[in-house]
């Protein structure tokens, strides 16, 4: 099935001679690639239409990614203006420590990496392995379902909701805020987006107001429970900073996660060697779990360890998926001094967008880089950023994917979109709102 529109050479050119974030044509919304490879072969560095550079190649991101002096991350200078100060997308958008600079992105940067740790999201794989099945159960009963509603977004928001400790029953508003406040951060935004993001920051606030009030008489396990940690360690926060945080952990785990398992899937759906491939993953470490538990079996009378399959095979697909659509295409620094770039010297404030969906298709770093190939290797993707923002979630977002898309493969594996997915329609975020399917 043709998901991905194709895009001619000549109306990639077209649209991107005159890109402009703030008025981007439908045909780039639904395949950008061809545009983003014009730019990095023609214009690698674009001066846009308010003066910003936007960057293609890989090589000008990981510079501007490891030079957090220069770079800056904090938005003022832009939020200010764009949601007027004061407002409550204003206070959550410059509060975030993806938004700020040292020092305060180093606090709470410590206290959340604290909660991450290989240990504690080792302990997440058996829930999630079982919410998983559970979905899948039901999605076998039905016949199919919705690939975003009934599988992808379902998993991001119970392993999020765990980690802040949100009540089950009170999870449910949870993604629909998500989706409005990191909607909000769209190169062009609408009045109804704007106030579907202002109410969406509002009401979010007030129910971690009263959840934080509650986990204060009873705390939790601050080794697994972000929120307790993020209050014990009040004398390093305000309680803005507190609140607003939590919020972005929620938001910066949750769409992110559900593009990368929703784009995964579909991805496959129309790349059938691809989907072969990941199919014979399955298929090898079946295998191999027979060969360990027939060895196990024979020789029960001696003491031996019963060892997983690698997930080595499953881990390097997880990054193809990751790399190929990218489920954050964008990001942003701000200059704090004169720079120099490919040999070139630009003043300080100037604003820069990072592509990273461009410089994840970069040839010069990746051999056929609009092929998805899930056995490549290395593959230095830029999905998570790099340098001291990068993603914070990461090992838990490829556990997660890797789980979610194994399995699926595993217990549905002539699964068949019924219709054309719908796509999520922004530049920032890539991913798609709905995919009917059917299990064949
Ligand atoms: C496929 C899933 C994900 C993708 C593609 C992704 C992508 C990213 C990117 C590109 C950044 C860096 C932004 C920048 O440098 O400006 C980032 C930062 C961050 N992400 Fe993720 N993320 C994912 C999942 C998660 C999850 C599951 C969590 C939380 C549990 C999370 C928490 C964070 C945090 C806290 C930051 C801020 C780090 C900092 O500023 O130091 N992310 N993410």
């Amino acid at each position: 099935m043709q998901i991905t529109a194709s895009l001619s050479v000549q109306r990639a050119e077209e649209i991107a001679s005159s890109l402009d974030l703030r008025k981007l044509p439908a045909d780039f919304y639904a395949n950008p690639y061809p545009i983003y490879d014009w730019l990095r072969e023609h214009e690698p560095i674009r001066r846009m239409p308010d003066g910003s550079l936007f960057l293609t190649r890989h090589a000008d991101l990981v510079s501007v990614y490891k030079d957090a002096h220069t770079f800056s991350s904090d938005k003022q200078a832009e939020f200010t203006p764009k949601y007027g100060a004061g407002s409550p997308l204003h206070e959550h958008h410059t509060t975030s420590l993806v938004f700020n600079d040292p020092p305060l992105h180093t606090r709470v940067r410590k206290i959340i990496m604290g909660a991450l740790s290989r240990r504690a999201i080792a302990e997440m794989e058996a829930g999630l392995i079982e919410l998983v099945d559970s979905l899948l159960n039901k999605i076998e009963e039905k016949g199919g379902g919705d690939l975003i509603e009934d599988f992808a977004s379902a998993i991001p928001v119970e392993i999020i909701g765990n980690l802040l400790g949100i009540p089950r029953q009170e999870r449910e508003p949870l993604r629909a805020w998500s989706l409005a406040i990191l909607g909000a951060l769209e190169p062009k935004l609408s009045s109804t987006q704007e106030a579907l993001g202002n109410k969406s920051v509002t009401e979010f606030k007030t129910y971690l107001q009263g959840l934080v009030k509650e986990r204060r008489k009873h705390p939790g396990d601050p080794e697994h429970d972000v929120l307790t940690r993020l209050i014990q360690s009040e004398a390093e926060l305000t309680e803005t900073e507190l609140l607003q945080n939590c919020i972005f952990i929620l938001n910066a785990g949750h769409e992110t996660t559900t593009n990368l398992i929703g784009n995964a899937l579909i991805a496959l759906q129309e790349h059938p060697q691809a989907l072969q491939y990941a199919l014979s993953i399955h298929e090898r470490n079946t295998q191999e779990i027979r060969r360990q538990t027939t060895h196990f079996d024979q020789n029960s009378s001696e003491k031996m360890s019963f060892e997983a399959p690698s997930a080595t095979q499953w881990d390097t697909a997880i990054d193809e998926f990751l790399r190929f659509e990218s489920s954050n295409q964008l990001g942003n620094r701000r200059a704090t001094r004169d720079f120099e770039l490919a040999g070139q010297t630009y003043p300080a404030g100037t604003l820069l967008t990072l592509c990273i969906g461009a410089a994840n298709r970069d040839p010069s770093v990746f051999d056929k880089p609009n092929e998805l190939n899930l056995a490549r290797t290395p593959n230095k993707h830029l999905a998570f950023g790099f340098g001291i923002h990068q993603c914070a979630g990461l090992s838990l977002a490829r556990l997660e994917g890797r789980i979610a898309i194994s399995r699926f493969l595993q217990r549905l594996p002539n699964y068949q979109l019924t219709q054309a997915p719908v796509r999520g329609g922004r530049a920032r975020f890539r991913g798609f709102l709905k995919a009917d399917f059917a299990v064949c």
